[in-house]
């Protein structure tokens, strides 16, 4: 079967995994959440991750009802790894150039054949620089703490003062940074609603000959 890859990158609380999980679901694509994997190693080893832990980490990971669910030990671990403390300590890993091997060679090996749609930093830059479709969301600061704090219920401030030094973290690290991928349509949801992006995405796809 042949391979068709969505990719969409963007700083945090830009509508990336929103978007993916709808295309997911409405579109027949698999979602891969890459920023879900470096969550999930910041929280099983915190800062302190090795290359030999890597090698010996075994957790499965799976797609249900458009949402990436990620095992650990037997245990889901998607509600865990949504506060922002675990996603600071993601972007400190994420500097890491076998990390983001490790992760890479996941999504690869995972992503051989079929529809998917891989939202993250580097999707369409590094991991996918082929992507048939490259779309980098972004949304003003303000904008992205709000949506955030809705989710995880944490304060509006922090919240907003931790994405800032993640997005800084994340620009402007050596390898991989967040840029707008060649080829990336760039999308501003600051103002937009989800079917709003949504139908715009859409867009893109039936604009897409192969
Ligand atoms: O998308 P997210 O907020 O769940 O990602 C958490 C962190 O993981 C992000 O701040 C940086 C890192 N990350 C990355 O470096 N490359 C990716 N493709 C995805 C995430």
């Amino acid at each position: 079967m042949d391979r068709f890859v969505l990719t969409i990158d963007g700083p945090a609380g830009s509508g990336k995994s929103t978007i993916a999980k709808l295309l997911s679901r409405r579109e027949g694509f698999i979602h891969i959440n890459s920023g879900m994997f470096y969550r999930a190693i910041a929280f099983i080893f915190g800062e302190d991750v090795s290359e030999e832990k890597l090698l010996n980490l075994k957790f499965s990971f799976d797609v249900k009802d458009g949402e990436m669910v990620l095992v650990y030990n037997g245990k889901l671990l998607n509600e865990k790894l949504q506060r922002e403390e675990v996603g600071k300590i993601a972007s400190k890993i994420a500097k890491k150039s076998f990390v983001r091997d490790f992760v890479n060679k996941l999504i690869r090996d995972t992503a051989k054949s079929g529809r998917f749609v891989i939202d993250g930093r580097d999707c369409g830059s590094v991991i996918f620089p082929d992507a048939q479709v490259k779309v980098f969301l972004d949304a003003s600061l303000e904008e992205r703490a709000k949506r955030r704090a809705t989710q995880t219920n944490e304060d509006l401030d922090r919240i907003k003062e931790e994405i800032r030094k993640r997005d800084e973290q994340d620009k402007n690290r050596d390898i991989a940074p967040l840029i707008v991928p060649d080829g990336a349509e760039v999308i501003d949801t600051t103002d937009l609603s989800i079917e709003d992006v949504y139908k715009r995405i859409v867009q893109l796809l039936e604009g897409f000959k192969e």
